[in-house]
């Protein structure tokens, strides 16, 4: 096989990994909308199982996406072309729309795109929303992209899929006009330390002793078979099996922070980079306290992760960056 050929089989690996997902999703109850979802079950440790979790979860993110918009554009909503990379089945397209902004949400998954439509399409808020569309295709060789004609190109949890960031960014950059945004909300598993994994030990150990955490944790004591739990968990939580494999799709952590980053700074200029949370996305949907008392756990949890992050406890790995493709004088 060549390298392209090898190339297109991995993309189409890709597609094929996220149509399933979502077929199995879908046909499970879940609802990729913000503001309509609904408790889902079949997530059992995922911020999707509940409504209250969606909303410290994704909604957050969202409000953190469009507010960096707002203060990084001056112009109205209805006035900034946003398109959304990797968008999977379009919810945080959908709630751009919502807030004003015009929006062009692509995937690889012809039928995360299908989904994304269907939703778009029965939206109770439509009279009051911004043009939205979907595509279905490949970000490099998609040619219903015009060049120079975004304000704002986006990424979240789809940037990490790409294997040559270099490629990846020039690419965007390319998409916008001069002036626009990139903004990208991404895990960075390469940054997850033992210690992070460590920690993730001790909170789900405790959590389980009362059956309060979707695993049961056996209470071990025995310091190298703690060494060795500690060792699994810290590859479980960077997407790889026992064997060091790629679990969610084969391009899924193709670049870490490592690869992402310095390429995002020397592409665009950097107005706002932070680090946000540690582990509360990869636990909150695990609870299994009582409804009201996992909601109040998860907000705690969710507070307690941003002051370990920031008092330097645990590494954070997920960052938010917003950069600028340069004015030319
Ligand atoms: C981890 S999912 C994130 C989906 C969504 N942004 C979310 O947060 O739920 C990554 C998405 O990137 C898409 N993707 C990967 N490579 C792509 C490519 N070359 N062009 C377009 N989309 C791609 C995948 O199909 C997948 O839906």
């Amino acid at each position: 096989m060549n390298r392209d050929d090898e190339n297109n089989e991995r993309l189409l690996q890709e597609g094929l990994a996220f149509d399933q997902q979502i077929d199995e999703r879908i046909a499970h109850g879940h609802i990729p909308d913000l503001r309509r979802t609904k408790p889902c079950d079949y997530f059992y440790n995922n911020s999707w199982r509940r409504p209250g979790y969606v909303q410290l979860d994704f909604y957050e993110q969202f409000t953190l996406i469009r507010d960096a918009i707002s203060a990084g554009m001056s112009r109205k909503p209805q006035e900034i072309r946003v398109l959304e990379v990797g968008c999977g089945p379009g919810y945080l397209s959908l709630e751009l729309a919502r807030a004003g902004f015009q929006v062009t949400g692509l995937d690889l998954s012809e039928r995360c795109i299908q989904i994304a439509s269907k939703f778009a399409d029965e939206d109770p808020w439509i009279s009051e929303r911004g043009i939205l569309r979907y595509i279905a295709g490949d970000y490099y060789t998609c040619d219903r992209l015009d060049i120079g004609s975004y304000d704002v190109v986006v990424f979240l949890g789809a940037l990490h899929h790409f294997q040559d960031q270099s490629k990846v960014l020039q690419r965007s950059r390319d998409l916008l006009k001069t002036g626009g945004l990139i903004v990208a909300h991404e895990p960075a598993r390469d940054r997850i330390t033992r210690g992070n994994a460590a920690f993730a030990h001790l909170l789900s150990t405790i959590l389980s002793l009362n059956n309060n955490f979707y695993t049961e944790q056996a209470l071990l004591a025995r310091r190298s078979e703690l060494l060795d739990k500690v060792e699994n968990v810290f590859s479980a939580l960077r997407y790889e099996n026992d064997s060091g494999e790629k679990t969610q799709s084969i391009n899924d952590n193709d670049a870490g922070y490592a690869e992402m980053y310095p390429e995002l700074r020397s592409t665009f200029e950097q107005i706002r980079f932070e680090w946000r949370y540690s582990f509360f996305h990869e636990f909150i949907g695990g609870l299994r306290f009582d409804e009201e008392k996992n909601l109040q756990v998860a907000e705690f949890l969710k507070e307690m992760d941003r002051i370990l992050v920031e008092t330097e406890v645990l590494q954070g790995t997920e960052f938010f960056f917003v950069g600028r493709k340069e004015v030319k004088l």
